[in-house]
């Protein structure tokens, strides 16, 4: 498995920070570490979906500096890379930056520094996806989605969409989606994940390639059609899928069922600490319990190096390593 050449369109950058990590950045910003983020287990703590994402922002509001975000995307590109994998896109959240005074200057300089070392260290590439936080509203998303487009960075590739997918539905946000098409990044939105069908729907409205998760489409074999027939890749996160309870556990997850129905797919870790997730644990997964072959999984990659939103000559350096 470490030697076969994986690639990663899905995982949250400050959502790949394990404990250790977050302890060691809040240390040296002369922060205690938020109470309740961590059980006595050292992980990190949560009791449903809505509660894990209020986890995930009290450990990023301990990520404070460039040199933070530059050292979390650093070890993350370190850890895959040392797992085969050649390419990854990081989400990286504008709005988790904002909220502890970080200018984009900063954050992405600071992720792109990470990029360049770990680039140098191990040779792994990666690019960057803006993500708005759906559940501080379109006015937010669309003013994350006009910085995108009026000041391009030649590592942010595209434009994504996380958060509560049930309480802030994808119709209310096609101005911002349809600012950063029109800059000419690359969109994908998170959808059904914690809604159904419906949800996918409403994201097909938008000017999107790619979904993050989408599983819950397998609930309405038409839409699983309409998937198959635009192309449109879902970017399939099986054990966050699990872990937080979308599936009661993989012997239910629908991944062969969309991929047999000809729907592209692609894995991802989402936010690998807080599920006990690997990228190279996901291609595990798909291997042990979900009854793929070594071609299905090189497939796979092909998928992902296919659907991702970088520029052509790396797309074409990373089909040379497949
Ligand atoms: N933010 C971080 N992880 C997420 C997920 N799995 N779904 C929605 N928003 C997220
Ligand atoms: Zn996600």
């Amino acid at each position: 498995m470490r030697t076969l050449a994986k690639a990663e369109l899905h995982v949250h950058l400050e959502g790949t920070a394990p404990p250790e990590l977050v302890r060691r950045i809040a240390a040296r910003n002369g922060l205690a570490l938020p109470g309740r983020l961590l059980g006595v287990d050292g992980r990190f703590r949560y009791t449903d979906f809505l509660d894990f994402l209020r986890t995930y922002d009290l450990a990023a509001s301990v990520i404070r500096t460039g040199e933070d975000y530059r050292d979390i995307t650093y070890e993350y590109l370190r850890s895959c890379a040392s797992a085969g994998t050649i390419y990854v896109e990081l989400t990286a959240s504008p709005d988790h930056a904002a909220a502890v005074g970080l200018s984009d200057e900063e954050h992405l300089g600071g992720i792109a520094r990470g990029i360049d070392d770990a680039r140098r260290d191990t040779g792994i590439e990666a690019r960057i996806l803006i993500s708005a936080v759906r559940d501080l509203g379109a006015e937010r998303a669309l003013r994350i989605a006009r910085r995108a487009a009026e000041r391009p960075h030649p590592y942010v590739v595209g434009f994504s969409m996380a958060g509560d997918e049930a309480g802030f539905p994808a119709r209310d946000f096609a101005e911002p989606f349809r600012i950063a098409a029109g800059a000419g990044l690359g969109c994908t939105i998170h959808a059904g994940e914690w809604q159904g069908p419906d949800s996918v729907r409403a994201a097909l409205e938008l000017p999107i390639t790619r979904i993050a998760h989408g599983v819950r489409a397998a609930e309405d074999p038409g839409l699983v059609s309409e998937l198959a027939a635009r192309g449109t890749v879902l970017d399939c996160c099986p054990t966050s899928n699990v872990v937080l309870g979308v599936y009661p556990g993989y012997e239910q997850h629908p991944l062969p069922q969309l991929r047999e129905a000809g729907v592209r797919v692609t894995l991802g870790s989402d936010d690998p600490p807080y599920f006990g997730a690997t990228i190279e644990g996901e291609y595990e997964v798909c291997a042990r319990r979900l009854g793929f072959g070594e071609d299905d999984l090189r497939e796979i990659t092909r998928t992902a190096i296919d659907a991702a939103f970088c520029e052509e000559g790396l797309r074409s350096a990373l089909r040379a390593r497949v």
